[in-house]
């Protein structure tokens, strides 16, 4: 027999069963489905129950394959591959197609899809006319939105959304065109000319060439620099139904375009509660200024005055997987790029944290944020690149939640309930009687 819940309506005395429905592991995601609560009446003509949930603290907003997270025990995996395996033995590339297809690629599947990405980084020429439209100071996210946004003007196949080539045609231009549009965006705000694609070096190597290259001569990325953007992207894939996903579902939905879904997720990502975490982290890490001060700012913050960046997370309550590798990784890359006292400060911040009831109680812990940053630096990105960063491999979580999103049988356009707490009915007045009907009304 299937499990249930007996729920008892205190106002009616009438007893209700609802199913409980189960994912992968009993232990995580037992759910009621919201619409059995539906039935549960006062009188027969009310509406039935709701859930109220605001921010969708408890609730699932869908089935999903692609990414299991144990916050407790700080597990991830994409489609059941640990995230240390995947970050130490995979490449970019091998785990986007792992993501957005199930299972992991045999080596012809893997060329094939290395091909058809490299071969749609390059962007339409017209695009380079709305980097140029950009002022100066622009912030790159701003120009990555809005271009993105604007290549569905150049696709418009894209539409047909439940066309299996026309699909797959524009995961490869978005998964290719990303780093060509974050890049382009940088050269623009520092007024070089643009890089072009280069197909003989690595996803993550041809990012650094098309942002970092100065001279017409060939560009040879650092191994070790290159490595650690691969390990970056890679952690930075997926995360189930975290605020951008979340955006891309809920737009996606109503089957515009993914362009124009993914533009959604970026502006979501753009918010220094999201994505644009690492940049606050940098500059937080700057105001402290050395390791001495951090005492007194870690009771800044117990005090309330302002938050702890890179620290906390909806989902996880220990220590984030992806912070690990990273803090890790810090160390390889500084080998190369120099120490950086920024390091030291961040090391120093979480030790004092990790040692501090207000810190333990609340079970906050770094978050993927807290290194990503100084890594990023050291690597040469200037920190409003920070949350670009993170939006060219999400790209792939957001279209494998996109994609699966489309084929679930159970999803309709994305459309909440609300508890309205407005006015009853009222009657319109005209102007000269609506300031007697206020005084009346207060009297
Ligand atoms: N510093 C100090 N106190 C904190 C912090 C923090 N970073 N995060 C949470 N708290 C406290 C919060 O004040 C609250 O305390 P109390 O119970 O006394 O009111 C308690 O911990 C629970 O916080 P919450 O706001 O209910 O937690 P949440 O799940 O809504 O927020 C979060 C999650 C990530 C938005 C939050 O931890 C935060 O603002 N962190 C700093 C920003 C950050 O690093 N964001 C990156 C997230 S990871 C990458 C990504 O997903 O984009």
């Amino acid at each position: 027999m299937a499990d249930t819940l007996t729920l008892i309506d205190n106002r009616t005395g009438k007893q209700y069963e609802v199913p409980i429905v189960y994912g992968t592991y009993p232990e995580y995601g037992a759910a009621i489905p919201a619409q059995a609560l539906r039935q549960i009446k006062a009188t027969p003509n009310d509406f039935g129950l709701l859930c109220y949930d605001p921010a969708f603290l408890n609730t699932a907003s869908c089935k999903s394959a692609v990414t299991f997270i144990d916050g407790e025990r700080g597990i991830l995996r994409y489609r059941g591959y640990p995230i240390e395996q995947l970050a130490e033995r995979s490449t970019f590339l091998e785990v986007a197609y792992l993501v957005l297809h199930g299972e992991l690629p045999d080596a012809e599947q893997l060329a094939d899809w290395t091909w058809y990405i490299t071969h749609h980084t390059l962007i339409h020429e017209s695009i380079k006319k709305f980097m140029d439209g950009f002022h100066y100071d622009a912030h790159p996210m701003g120009i990555l939105a809005s271009t993105v946004a604007a290549l569905s003007t150049f696709y418009p196949e894209a539409r047909n959304v439940y066309d299996p080539a026309a699909r797959r045609k524009q995961i490869y231009r978005l998964i290719a065109k990303m780093p060509t549009l974050a890049a382009f965006a940088y050269r623009h705000s520092i007024g070089m000319r643009y890089i072009y694609p280069d197909n003989g070096l690595s996803y993550p190597g041809n990012f650094l060439s098309m942002m970092f290259r100065m001279s017409d001569e060939s560009y040879e990325p650092n191994p070790v620099l290159e490595r650690a953007l691969e390990v970056l992207f890679i952690l930075h894939i997926d995360h189930e139904q975290n605020c951008s996903t979340n955006a891309m579902r809920g737009v996606g939905s109503s089957h515009t375009d993914p362009f124009a879904a993914v533009a959604a997720a970026i502006a979501a990502l753009w918010g220094p509660l999201h994505g644009g975490a690492n940049e606050q982290v940098l500059r937080m890490l700057g105001e402290i200024g050395s390791r001495k001060r951090v005492p007194e700012y870690v009771d800044r913050v117990k005090k309330g005055e302002f938050r702890l960046m890179g620290f906390g997370h909806r989902v996880y309550k220990s220590y984030d997987p992806r912070a690990r590798i990273l803090k890790a990784m810090a160390d390889q890359v500084l080998e190369v790029t120099g120490r950086s006292p920024l390091l030291e400060i961040a090391v120093e911040l979480e030790r004092i944290a990790l040692e501090d009831d207000y810190f333990v109680s609340r079970k906050l812990y770094p978050n993927v944020d807290f290194y990503s940053g100084i890594i990023y630096q050291a690597m040469g990105f200037p920190v409003d690149m920070f949350p670009v960063l993170f939006a060219i491999p999400r790209t792939v979580g957001w279209l494998a939640q996109w994609q699966e999103m489309l084929f679930d049988s159970e999803q309709k356009i994305a459309r909440p309930r609300q508890i309205y707490t407005g006015a009853d009915e009222r009657t319109y007045l005209s102007p000269e009687l609506r300031g007697e009907a206020q005084r009346l009304q207060r009297a």
